[in-house]
């Protein structure tokens, strides 16, 4: 399989690769050192005196430049969060939402991003589930174009799922949205880091993720991107840091409650700095290797993984086409017995709602695909052996 970056290096950066298979990045990714060192620097700089603050707010800064830099927006666009539902929440009660409004989702989309919106029902806004066609479908504007009516103001997904892996095709939706004058809010916690993103190219009005799948740092750190077109935003929490014209004297009167532009007004409080000295470091490895380098890197796995389980008949939930896929491939298999097994042979994959998920990250590599297939094969043929006579003369040459 030909190689797209210097995996072998990359690998080296992730020491959890010499014991084990580790394919469920879709959940969280391990660390790597770079990253791990990282988060140390600061630790070891709090030693002393609770640590250089405005050096680590400069960095906070610096990070924020490179976050934006890295899905096409400006920095004053992005908002540091502790997770995604943090930044979904914020976006849901930022739109100016009234009794009657509806926001069009789809069944079965992250939970996350489902209640965020469910809250407002508590307002009379409604929220409409569209069912897609089969797992193997994805969303486009035509799903969603039929379902859109006076009182629609906005659409909420997944650009990646976490259950099947489809791609929606945010683009087309970007350009429906624009159309109808709606908001676009994306949940790109599966996509981020995996997936080029440009927010402008895709028409997107606010996107929320978490940081601890594809940019690789640990839980507790995500982020929201709020764009500069989309006006009338408010607030639903308020802090010193959301304030155009923060008192210098810290005595808060209401005298003048201009709130900062864009993504500044959301911001609350302190930072979580040493996911942010990770995020810097995992950006930095990210950006070495190309985010669109990994995006062909995952894509090739996958060809060579649905090739494999064809050949053995394993049924695959989601999308087949390149275009509509990207790392996470749900087995049709059963899930308690092949977890299990899979665990037991070192392979760390996910229990998920159709099957097996197995997802690949920028440090997996064709021989651990190959790894994988060999362990289905043999399990298979084990089964065979247990149901069928014939099945001996099958193991053994699997065996051989
Ligand atoms: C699509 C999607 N959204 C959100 C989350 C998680 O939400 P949070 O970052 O708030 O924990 C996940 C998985 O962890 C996910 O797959």
């Amino acid at each position: 399989m030909k190689t797209v970056f210097g995996l072998n290096a990359v690998r080296k950066e992730f020491p959890v690769t010499t014991r084990m298979l580790y394919l469920d990045s879709a959940h969280q990714t391990p660390l790597a050192l770079s990253v791990r060192d990282a988060v140390l620097t600061f630790y070891n700089e709090a030693l002393e005196m609770a640590g250089p603050k405005p050096i680590w707010m400069r960095r906070a800064e610096e990070t924020r430049v490179a976050l934006a830099e890295f899905i096409g927006a400006s920095a004053d666009e992005i908002l540091y969060t502790k997770n995604t539902s943090e930044g979904l929440n914020i976006a849901a009660n930022a739109l100016p939402l009234k009794a009657g409004d509806n926001v069009l989702m789809i069944e079965g989309d992250h939970p996350n991003n489902a209640y965020a919106w469910l809250n407002l029902c508590r307002k009379g806004v409604e929220v409409r589930f569209i069912k897609l066609n089969g797992e193997d479908s994805v969303a486009s504007a035509a799903t969603f174009a039929p379902h859109i009516d006076s009182r629609t103001r906005a659409i909420s997904l997944s650009h990646v799922t976490f259950h099947a892996g489809q791609r929606h095709q945010i683009a087309d939706i970007g350009t429906l949205c624009k159309k109808h004058g709606i908001y676009l809010v994306i949940d790109a916690m599966q996509s981020i880091g995996v997936l080029p993103i440009d927010v402008k190219e895709l028409g997107v009005s606010l996107m929320a993720a978490g940081c601890h799948k594809g940019l690789l740092v640990s839980q507790g750190m995500g982020f929201l991107y709020v764009s500069k077109e989309v006006e009338n935003l408010q607030p639903a929490f308020l802090a010193m840091s959301g304030m155009a014209h923060p008192p210098a004297d810290y005595i808060a009167t209401p005298d003048d409650m201009e709130l900062r532009p864009a993504a500044g007004r959301f911001e609350m409080g302190n930072h979580n700095l040493p996911n942010l000295h990770a995020l810097s470091a995992s950006l930095a490895l990210i950006n070495k290797v190309g985010v669109r380098n990994i995006e062909e890197h995952v894509l090739l796995l996958g060809d060579r993984l649905l090739t494999a389980l064809d050949a053995l008949g394993v049924k695959v939930i989601g999308p087949r086409d390149r275009q509509h896929r990207a790392h996470i491939y749900v087995l049709d298999l059963p899930v308690n017995e092949w977890v299990d097994y899979l665990a037991q042979n070192q392979v760390r994959v996910s229990a998920e709602r159709g099957g097996v998920r197995i997802s690949f990250a920028i440090f997996n590599n064709s021989i651990e695909v190959d790894r994988l297939v060999e362990l289905i094969k043999l399990r298979l043929a084990k089964e065979i052996v247990a149901g069928t006579p014939e099945g001996d003369s099958l193991l053994t040459s699997i065996q051989n």
